[in-house]
């Protein structure tokens, strides 16, 4: 793969004759072929084996012929390292949820190389076989916080809201823990070969901007500002945090993810990064086509002002028809930025 992949060019800030495509959860339970996979082995044993981590990561961008890679794996991955048991029932469930101080002390923080091996084998071998760039990932300490204390999956995550108050201390030595270990994770990937990095803050906005500053935005800085020497462009992804942008524009993300809730253009300048990802609703994929076609149209028009890789706002939707994406897809490859720019100005 060369240097100047039409993603790598858009995710340094390039303004590209064409916007980027590739899709979040752009491998799993909607593609038949992913299917066949999970009916012999297991979430962990797909994620596990570096074979078969290569060819779900693969199987959209084969598909689809999407522009970038992004590596199969989850949020939790590095958190079993850490003395922690998790399950999958289909999200993640925690044998013991961490709810005090002694929980937290009791946390290990493993060395790089006791850090998820399989997931440098996988990286290695994707890089290898991958015929676009390819993406490594993380949880953001706040966000793996969130889960860790709730011990799963949660609609307002209010046990672990609940925590920040009661026991604030017990929290930031937790969100230190994951936050060195998510540095350790995301820098043995980029050696591995991943050539960009996304981080997933998904609940941070559930908090507001005071707690935010508190919690997230410290921890998710240091985060990004340790990969920042390595040249592999950073992605932040909060979901339904249109209410935090001031902060977020602090964190000195190379890219950030935008959901459907507010419009690129704007998100653009309240948010003074390089480039936007995102932010088509995965509902779109579910409508008519011409929906479909027309609120990508809008998504394509709004990321006009600057860098874009177009994204959903969050994850694609399990019920998916697979087609959906191929006539997305084809949108957004037929879509002349340099043309539409003539055009507007016109
Ligand atoms: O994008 C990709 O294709 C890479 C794979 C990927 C998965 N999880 C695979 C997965 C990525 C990038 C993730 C990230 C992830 N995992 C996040 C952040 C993104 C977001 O949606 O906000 C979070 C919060 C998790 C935690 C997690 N893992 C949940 C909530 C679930 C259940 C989701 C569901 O689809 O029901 C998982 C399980 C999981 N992770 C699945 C997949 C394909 C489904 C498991 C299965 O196939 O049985």
């Amino acid at each position: 793969m060369t240097a100047d992949a039409l993603f790598l060019r858009a995710a340094r800030g390039e303004d590209t004759e064409r916007a980027p495509i590739w899709v979040m959860r752009q491998a799993g339970r909607y593609l038949p072929e992913y299917r066949v996979l999970k009916r012999r082995h297991s979430f962990w044993e797909l994620v596990r084996t570096p074979e078969l981590a290569v060819e779900v990561s693969l199987q959209p961008v084969t598909r689809f012929g999407l522009d970038a890679a992004i590596l199969f794996s989850d949020i939790m991955t590095p958190l079993p390292p850490m003395g922690v048991s998790i399950a999958f029932d289909p999200g993640p469930v925690f044998a013991e949820p961490v709810r005090d101080a002694d929980a937290v002390d009791a946390l290990r923080v493993p060395e790089p190389g006791e850090l998820a091996p399989f997931v440098a084998d996988a990286l290695r071998a994707l890089r290898a076989s991958s015929p676009v760039p390819v993406i490594g990932f993380a949880g953001a300490p706040l966000t793996l916080a969130a889960y860790a204390v709730e011990g799963g999956g949660s609609k307002d995550f209010a046990a672990f809201r609940g925590f920040l108050r009661a026991q604030p201390e017990a929290a930031k030595a937790l969100l230190e823990k994951l936050t060195e270990v998510t540095v350790r994770y995301l820098r043995m990937q980029v050696e591995a070969g991943a050539q960009a990095v996304q981080l997933f803050d998904s609940w941070a906005g559930l908090l507001d901007e005071p707690g935010y500053r508190r919690f997230g935005l410290p921890y998710a800085r240091r985060v990004l500002d340790a990969l920042a020497g390595t040249g592999a462009p950073r992605i932040y992804l909060a979901v339904g945090s249109g209410h935090l942008y001031g902060a977020i524009a602090e964190l000195g993300a190379d890219v950030v993810s935008v959901d459907w809730r507010r419009p690129l253009a704007a998100a653009r300048r309240e948010l003074r990064a390089a480039c936007l990802q995102g932010n088509l609703d995965p509902a779109a994929l579910l409508g008519p086509a011409g929906a479909l076609e027309r609120e990508a149209q809008a998504v394509l028009l709004s990321g006009l002002g600057g860098a874009h890789i177009f994204n959903l706002g969050h994850g694609i939707l399990p019920q998916t028809d697979p087609d959906a994406v191929d006539r997305l897809v084809d949108v957004v490859r037929g879509f002349d930025r340099r043309a539409a720019i003539a055009e507007v100005a016109r």
